[in-house]
């Protein structure tokens, strides 16, 4: 396989102004590394919210800046000590912005090698493009057990393991903001009843959503769906019915940026539950959905494998993914398909913004770059 000495990267080069395309070296990888032409890239809320301070300052170290964290391509390049992928293989891949060879949003990145998954050929590279931060995220959220300070986790059992299995067998899970990538994951996916039902077992699984997204909602494991444009306490009043006065011990924010969607989660908990909201720190939800009282505990996140405290669990995953792709398990988001290649992206991520997304995950196919 030739491999080209450039290649087209999608950059920023200042805060505050649109990403362009800019010719960059291809990197080589490292010993533990594999170097993948990228087919796919999908599109994050990061990935517009870095461009201006305060995100600017958190999440670029370095200029210009290259983003994406979610890919999918092939194989082009193995290093030295990779044993568990060759040349030609399809995968998916976790990237990271910390340095500009391992972000997606251009046409070759560099991913160590235990943090990809081969793709089975029913599975499109846009489909697996969706899958890795929304997942990971996810996972970490609610799995890492970690005993490291750091790790903010609910620390449930992780479905992949036998005790995760039962745990939870017939209990409610109530998600808010199911149509988001992150709660199709997160609510209808990795936690059962639904395409995980036969590993843990939720019972029903309710959810929040704009109407015309239940159909997606309900295929994917949700019972039921409720209208997010109600009122916390119209909401509130409607779950003792649903779950036959069962206690909710379990909540997911997928949507943590809405106060009162983070105030919706911690109401609906009986005291002593756990509530997970995908932020990574107390301080970026209100004081009193960080503190909710009644024994009620909180779980935060940074959806990054490549932390010390995160680095297992991330492992842990990814010795998965496959499997549940094989089996139909994990189903990826639908695809919002962006034209032309890295030069859509910055349309694709004004939609984002301006909350024009719903229920899909949007993509770009760099080698498609005009
Ligand atoms: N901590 C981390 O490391 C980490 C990692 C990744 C993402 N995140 C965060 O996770 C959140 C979700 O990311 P994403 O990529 O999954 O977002 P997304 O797919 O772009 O979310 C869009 C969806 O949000 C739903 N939504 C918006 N407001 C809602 C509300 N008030 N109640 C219920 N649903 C609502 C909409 O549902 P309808 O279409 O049905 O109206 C829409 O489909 C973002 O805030 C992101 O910053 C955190």
């Amino acid at each position: 396989m030739t491999i080209p000495k450039t290649q087209k990267s999608l950059v920023l080069l200042e805060e505050s102004t649109p990403y362009v395309i800019s010719e960059t070296p291809v990197p080589r990888p490292g010993p533990a590394d594999v170097l993948v032409k990228i087919m796919a890239c999908a599109l994050n809320p990061v990935d517009w919210a870095c461009v201006d301070p305060p995100y600017s300052k958190i999440f670029i170290k370095s200029w210009p800046f290259v983003p994406g964290t979610d890919g999918a391509g092939r194989v082009v390049e193995i290093g030295a000590d990779v044993q568990n992928r060759k040349v030609g293989d399809r995968i998916l891949l976790k990237g990271d912005t910390g340095e500009a060879k391992w972000a997606t949003c251009q046409q070759y990145a560099i991913v160590p090698a235990e943090f990809t998954a081969i793709i089975p050929d029913t599975i499109t590279f846009d489909e697996a493009a969706t899958i890795p931060l929304a997942l990971i995220t996810d996972v970490l959220v609610l799995y890492n057990q970690s005993p490291a300070p750091e790790n903010l986790s609910l620390r449930l059992k992780p479905v992949w393991e036998p005790e995760g299995a039962t745990a939870y067998a017939g209990t409610p899970a109530f998600i808010i903001g199911g149509a988001s990538s992150l709660g199709q994951y997160g609510e209808c996916r990795c936690i059962p009843p639904s395409t995980l039902a036969r590993m843990a077992g939720h019972h029903p699984i309710i959810t929040t959503a704009s109407p015309y997204n239940a159909s997606l909602l309900v295929s994917l494991g949700a019972t039921h769906v409720l209208d997010r444009s109600r009122s916390n306490e119209s909401i509130l009043s409607e779950l003792p019915t649903i779950t036959g006065g069962k206690a909710i011990e379990f909540a997911f924010v997928a949507v943590p940026f809405y106060p009162e969607a983070c105030r919706l989660g911690r109401d609906a908990l009986a005291p002593g539950g756990a509530l997970a909201i995908v932020v990574p720190h107390p301080s970026r939800v209100p004081e009193d959905v960080a503190n909710p009282g009644d024994g009620k505990r909180v779980g935060y996140v940074w959806g990054s494998v490549r932390l010390p405290h995160t680095r297992e669990c991330g492992l842990a995953l990814f010795k998965q993914i496959t499997g549940w792709l094989e089996k139909g398990l994990l189903k990826p988001n639908p695809v919002d398909l962006l034209a032309n290649g890295l030069a859509g992206i910055n349309e694709g991520l004004a939609k984002l913004k301006a909350n024009k997304v719903s229920g899909k995950k949007v993509v770009a196919r760099p080698q498609e770059t005009i």
